[in-house]
């Protein structure tokens, strides 16, 4: 982990929003010596039998900026999630701030711009996106610098944003609990996403880091903070004692069972978009339903 730029002595606050409908938690962090935050997976929420979109969890979040009279330098999406939709835009119409994703984007962007049929209009190169990240590319947040990892596995395009002594995690951990998360979604690769879990966990034991998403597994609440010393010595999935081979084995099979995401054919359509919803020809908003591509 010597190749990236590790700063255990800057201690951003961390304000966590948890989503019930979707186990998303979002983040807003901020640099304790300026105003300045970034964001971390904002949540839009959707009624997809109604086809219904709103605003009451960015709402939430808008608010505590504005509370506090934060400034927002960035909306970062840890990875096109598959399970809810973004609400990047729209914070960033109210609150300004850069929209960044992995660089990988453009292959998630090629593979769901076939099954979604898109027309040429549909870029995928990544242009809806403020930034694109590299693995290791740093940015500034006030006075913090955090950088980016990327983490492959889960989706081509994931990455763990690191800010200081605090990593987001995206979907490439769970809570020690919780494991992983699966790696069969097109472009997924379970050996992949050991690789890159192994990655997260040398950097320092004591590294906060925060989850994505929590089911509250066994009926504990649901918590969203751990540590890499914490994942490295009790994660089931890939703690002490738990060999790559078991890994690879464990996730595919597991994989194999579970349900596809209910809300995984609007979320990427809008995800893919950075959190824009789609339109037809006549530039009404509008999703579609591939059939039996998924
Ligand atoms: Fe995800």
């Amino acid at each position: 982990m010597t190749n990236y730029p590790v700063n255990m002595a800057v201690e951003p606050e961390v304000k966590a929003f948890f989503d019930p409908a979707t186990h998303t938690i979002s983040y807003v962090v901020k640099d304790p010596a300026s105003s300045s935050v970034a964001i971390v997976d904002s949540v839009m929420d959707i009624n997809y039998a109604a086809g219904r979109i709103t605003y009451d969890n960015a709402d939430e979040i808008i608010k505590y900026v504005q509370d506090n009279n934060l400034t927002v330098e960035w909306l970062i999406e840890t990875h096109v999630h598959a399970d809810h939709l973004s609400a990047a835009p729209y914070i960033q119409q109210k609150l300004g701030g850069k929209i960044g994703i992995g660089e990988h984007i453009t292959v998630v962007q090629d593979t769901f711009g076939k099954v979604f049929n898109e027309g040429t209009e549909f870029q995928r190169d990544g242009s809806q996106f403020d930034k694109l990240f590299k693995d290791g590319d740093s940015y500034q947040i006030g006075t913090m610098t955090a950088f980016a990892i990327h983490t492959p596995g889960h989706t081509p395009a994931c990455m763990v944003h690191v800010i200081g002594n605090a990593a987001f995690a995206g979907d490439t951990l769970f809570m020690p609990d919780g494991g992983s998360a699966r790696a069969d979604f097109p472009g997924g690769d379970a050996a992949t996403l050991y690789d890159s879990i192994q990655k997260v966990l040398t950097l320092p034991d004591e590294m906060r880091l925060f989850m994505c998403h929590d089911y509250g597994p066994n009926g504990r609440d649901i918590a969203w903070e751990t540590s890499v010393g914490d994942e490295k010595e009790h994660n089931i999935h890939v703690g002490k004692g738990h060999s790559r081979e078991d890994f690879i084995k464990f996730r595919t099979e597991r994989d194999a069972q579970l349900d596809v995401p209910k809300l995984i054919i609007p979320s990427l359509q809008v995800n893919m978009r950075a959190g824009e919803v789609p339109t037809d020809e006549d530039g009404v908003p509008m999703l579609k339903v591939p059939v039996n591509a998924l």
